[in-house]
C-alpha cells in the first residue's frame, strides 16, 4: 500500500489523545420502506484532539457520496443529523444539537437579505450578546480579510455569488468555532480570489487553531490545504481511504509546481476514477 495511505477503519493510533470527533459505522438512509436512499455507510474515522493544534481535514468525491451529509451530520444539522445507525462523538461525548463550538460555511451560503454585509458578517456575534461597537468593528475587520473593502453597507442582492460567498465565509469564521465545516466554500470564487482565500484560511488556522473539515472538488486544494484527505466513493455514499499528506511550506503558486504534489494529486486523481469510473465516463464494461 502507499505509505501516505492508511485504511479507512484502520487500527487505532499507538499513542491515545483525546478524541474531537469520531464516528463510528455511521450510517444514514433517506426514506421508509424496502429501498431507502443510503446517503452514507458505514462510516468511521477518528479526528483527535492535538494538542496546540487543529487538523485540517479535506474530503473529496464525486456530487451525491454524502460530503454535505457527513458535514451535516458533525454540525447536527436536521435532515442529515441523527444518523440512521452508528455512533457521532464530538469532544468525546455524544450530541443532540448544533452547538457555537462547530461552524457551517454552507455548500448553499445563506445571508439574511435583509443586512448589509456588515450586520451579516456580526450576525452571530449579535446572537452571542457581543455589544454593537465590538460586533462592528470586528466586522468590519473581516470585511477587510476576505477582501470586500468599499462592500461594507451592501446588501446581498447587490453582491456576486463569489462575493455572497466570502461575507458567508467571513460571518462563520469570526465566530472562531473549534470545529469549522467548510462545504466547497471556495467553488464560486475567481481563481486569483481563490488562491487568496486558501492563504488566509491556512494563516488562521495557524492561528485559531482550530479544526477544520473541508469538502472540495479541486484535488489540487484538497492536497495543499489538507492534512488528510478523505476520500470518499457513492452508491453507496462512503469513506474508502484516508491519505496523509506533508504540510506545503510554500504559496500555493510555488507549491503546485513541486514533483511530490504533482505526483500526490495524479495519485488522488486516480484513486477517484478508480472508485467512481463512471465519473470518467469511460467506465469498462
Ligand atoms: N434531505 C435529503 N433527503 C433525501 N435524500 C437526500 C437528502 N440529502 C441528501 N440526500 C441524498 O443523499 C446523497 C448524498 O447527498 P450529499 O448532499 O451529502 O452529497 P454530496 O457528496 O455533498 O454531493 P455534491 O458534491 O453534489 O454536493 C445524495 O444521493 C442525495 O440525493
Ligand atoms: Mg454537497
Amino acid at each position: 500500500m502507499d505509505p501516505t495511505s492508511t485504511p479507512a477503519t484502520g487500527p487505532a493510533e499507538a499513542k491515545k489523545l483525546p478524541e474531537l470527533v469520531s464516528f463510528r459505522n455511521v450510517t444514514k438512509s433517506f426514506g421508509e420502506g424496502p429501498n431507502p436512499k443510503v446517503a452514507l455507510e458505514d462510516v468511521s474515522f477518528v479526528v483527535e484532539d492535538l494538542p496546540n493544534k487543529g487538523e485540517l481535514v479535506t474530503i473529496v468525491g464525486p456530487s451525491g457520496c454524502g460530503k454535505s451529509t457527513l458535514l451535516r451530520i458533525i454540525a447536527s444539522l436536521t435532515p442529515h443529523f441523527p444518523p440512521t445507525k452508528g455512533e457521532v462523538k464530538i469532544f468525546g461525548k455524544p450530541v443532540d444539537c448544533a452547538g457555537s463550538d462547530r461552524g457551517l460555511v454552507d455548500q448553499k451560503y445563506s445571508l439574511l437579505p435583509n443586512l448589509t454585509v456588515v450586520d451579516n458578517i456580526a450576525f452571530g456575534l449579535r446572537l452571542k450578546g457581543v455589544a454593537r461597537a465590538e460586533r462592528g468593528e470586528r466586522a468590519r475587520n473581516w470585511v477587510k480579510k476576505v477582501g470586500l473593502e468599499g462592500s461594507e453597507d451592501k446588501y446581498p442582492s447587490e453582491l456576486s455569488g463569489g462575493m455572497q460567498q466570502r461575507v458567508s465565509i467571513a460571518a462563520t469564521l469570526i465566530l472562531e468555532p473549534k470545529i469549522l465545516l467548510m462545504d466547497e466554500p471556495f467553488g464560486a470564487l475567481d481563481p486569483r480570489i481563490r488562491l487568496r482565500m486558501q492563504e488566509l484560511l491556512i494563516q488562521l488556522w495557524n492561528e485559531q487553531q482550530e479544526t477544520v473539515f473541508l469538502v472540495t472538488h479541486s484535488v489540487e486544494e484538497a492536497v495543499y490545504l489538507g492534512d488528510r484527505v478523505f476520500l470518499m466513493a457513492d452508491k453507496p455514499g462512503r469513506l474508502v481511504e484516508i491519505l496523509h499528506v506533508p504540510r506545503p511550506e510554500e504559496p500555493p503558486e510555488q507549491t503546485r509546481r513541486k514533483p511530490w504534489f504533482v505526483d500526490f494529486t495524479q495519485n488522488l486523481l486516480r484513486r477517484l476514477e478508480e472508485e467512481t469510473p463512471a465519473s470518467t465516463g469511460t467506465k469498462p464494461k
